[in-house]
């Protein structure tokens, strides 16, 4: 345990932990890519996978993540290495996901940010059918310099937001911008569902058709329970190195899940009524929100509006989430490498930075830099939510079922016994077997291992 605790930032109120651990985990993953993966792998009977995987395989590795984070109130790579040094390596493995997916991330990101800048400039409301819009996202997305610029733009908020510390950056913008989110989320998808149609969409989001499950569907389900909670790379380590001894962790835990699915299954309903009542295909790929909706929002009474407050949306859940992957790598280097802040947040945003105009120009002028035949944008995509993810929660759930003292993981959960937590045996037979089984299973059988 760490022992100079006075010099580190604490989150303050219980909401305020709640709220920060919650901007992390809403993201562009609930809202962007969680309706198209659901879209492409059946809707409803996805649905019921993906919260088995949830309950399964996510809350309890979220649970493990918080009380090995707030037990050692460190970085990811000090917290391994704090309980057994043989596990540092697992701190590398977070780091190099918390990288990779800045890698990408930052590019959706900044399509958000031009999205809305255009909806709000009116250019967007311009153009009028899908081909139009689909031309305007391909131009745009394949442009060498605009969208490397709106990443930059992106990782300079971030960046501002990082530099100014846990409590005057992270948490005071979290607070601000989570409550905003969910009405913006509510005040829309209630605009959705009165559209005519809007109940074709509602029915392809919950009626399950069980024919569409096999292993495949499995697997998306899986990385994408791991991608949208945030689970398997430290990021909940590192937000809870900061809670406070008061701080609940089964009920910030339990909340922050169920925020994370609401708000993904909330997306839906914003979304395919949408889709259905002007009858596009829902399976329409990463494109969904960035071609079929803004055409859709185009159709409407004051689209211009509903388009800027659709975006603005993307840009808030977007950056609440990126700060946690970013505190992720500065956190590490402030503490291991020892160096300042300011500092250390600067080499975080320049090596995001590299990545991210690697990935964006692999959509457009270097489309032929590919890794097994993907672009370096879809392969880092890929690779960190489908393989890293899974690969590095099974190793946080084996180190948390069988290498960290059970005493410590109680104390966490019950605050040194003053809360109770009465399925702590389930929990560590979830950490131990079930979490590293299944995923092991789903990801062997995936990659065609098994
Ligand atoms: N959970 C975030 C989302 O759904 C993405 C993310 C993954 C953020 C991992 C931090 C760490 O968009």
């Amino acid at each position: 345990m760490n022992t100079d605790n006075n010099t580190r930032a604490t989150l303050g109120s219980r909401i305020g932990a709640i709220l920060v651990a919650a901007g992390g985990s809403v993201g562009l993953g609930n809202i962007w890519r969680f309706p198209y993966v659901a879209g492409d792998n059946g809707g409803g009977a996805f649905l019921i996978l993906y919260i088995g995987c949830i309950v399964l395989l996510g809350l309890p590795i979220m649970l493990a993540e918080m009380a090995i984070g707030r037990h050692s109130q460190l970085n990811v790579v000090g917290t391994y290495k704090s309980v057994s040094p043989a596990w540092r390596p697992l701190g590398y493995i977070n780091l190099l996901i918390s990288m990779l997916i800045m890698g990408f991330y930052f590019v959706v990101a900044g399509w958000t940010a031009e999205y809305f800048v255009s909806s709000v400039t009116g250019e967007l409301a311009k153009l009028d059918s899908v081909e139009q819009y689909s031309a305007f996202f391909d131009t745009f997305r394949t442009n060498p310099w605009k969208p490397v610029l709106y990443s930059w733009i992106f990782i300079a908020v971030n960046h501002i937001i990082i530099a100014l510390g846990v409590e005057k950056g992270i948490e005071r913008s979290s607070k601000i911008l989570m409550p905003v989110l969910f009405i913006i989320l509510i005040v829309m998808s209630v605009n959705a569902v009165l559209m005519p149609g809007g109940a074709a969409g509602l029915e392809f989001l919950f009626k399950p058709d069980f024919s569409k499950i096999n292993i495949d569907v499995f697997y998306q389900a899986m990385g994408q329970a791991f991608f949208s909670l945030s689970v398997g790379l430290g990021a909940l380590i590192t937000y809870a190195s900061y809670f406070s001894r008061k701080t609940n962790i089964v009920k910030t835990a339990v909340s922050v899940t169920i925020l994370d699915t609401l708000v993904a299954i909330i997306a839906g309903v914003m979304i395919f009524p949408v889709v259905f009542s002007v009858g596009i295909e829902p399976s329409s790929g990463p494109s969904l929100v960035f071609i079929t909706l803004p055409a859709i929002f185009n159709t409407l009474p004051l689209s211009a509006l509903w388009s800027s407050i659709f975006f603005l949306l993307l840009v808030i859940a977007a950056v609440t989430s990126t700060i946690s992957l970013h505190e992720v790598f500065t956190l590490y280097i402030i503490e291991q490498w020892k160096i300042k802040r300011s500092v250390a947040a600067i080499i975080t945003s320049a090596m995001a930075a590299v990545l991210a105009t690697l990935a964006s120009l692999s959509l457009g002028d270097w489309s032929g830099f590919t890794i097994m035949g993907y672009s370096f944008f879809d392969a880092l995509d890929m690779f960190t939510s489908n393989i890293l993810l899974p690969i590095s929660g099974i190793g946080i759930s084996l180190f948390a079922g069988w290498v960290l003292n059970k005493k410590i993981l109680r104390d966490e959960l019950t605050n040194f016994g003053e809360l109770r937590f009465r399925p702590f045996s389930i929990f560590i037979l979830l950490l131990r077997y079930l979490c590293p089984i299944l995923a092991g299973v789903i990801l062997l059988n995936s990659v065609g291992v098994l």
